[in-house]
């Protein structure tokens, strides 16, 4: 089953708040992110306008159909968050439910995780 990552593109990281110029932030962690997941099995990528989480940019969500889901936030827009996250988003791809034992985390996804959703129940 496909894990998804949705990537916030319009998040700002740290001091962007106060640099308005082009490309967000969170352009350029999808960006990296997305030739990431091109590597990593059973794992695509989407993105989207604001996760409504813009306090702990950049910002991703980590999705599969029956599955609990993930957000994490506060990533730098830099090549290892966007391994981590890939690396993570394979993880939750292999796991039945969508937990992946924290033994397991890539170090990258460790104090970034913001919310989780389990799954719905009529997808379950
Ligand atoms: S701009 Fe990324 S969560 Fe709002």
């Amino acid at each position: 089953m496909t894990t998804w990552i949705t990537v916030c593109d319009t998040c700002r990281f740290g001091e962007q708040g106060d640099r308005p110029e082009a490309p967000r932030d969170g352009a350029r962690l999808a960006a990296l992110v997305e030739a990431e997941a091109e590597t990593r099995e059973g794992v695509r990528t989407r993105r989207t306008s604001c996760l409504m989480g813009c306090t702990h940019g950049c910002n991703v969500a980590v999705q599969a159909a029956g599955k609990i889901a993930y957000t994490l936030g506060r990533f730098a827009p830099e090549a290892d968050a966007a391994a981590a996250i890939a690396d993570y988003a394979a993880l939750h791809a292999a796991s039945e439910t969508g937990q992946v034992p924290y033994r397991s985390w890539p170090q990258g996804v460790k104090g970034h995780f913001v919310t989780r959703h389990p799954p719905l129940p009529d997808a379950e």
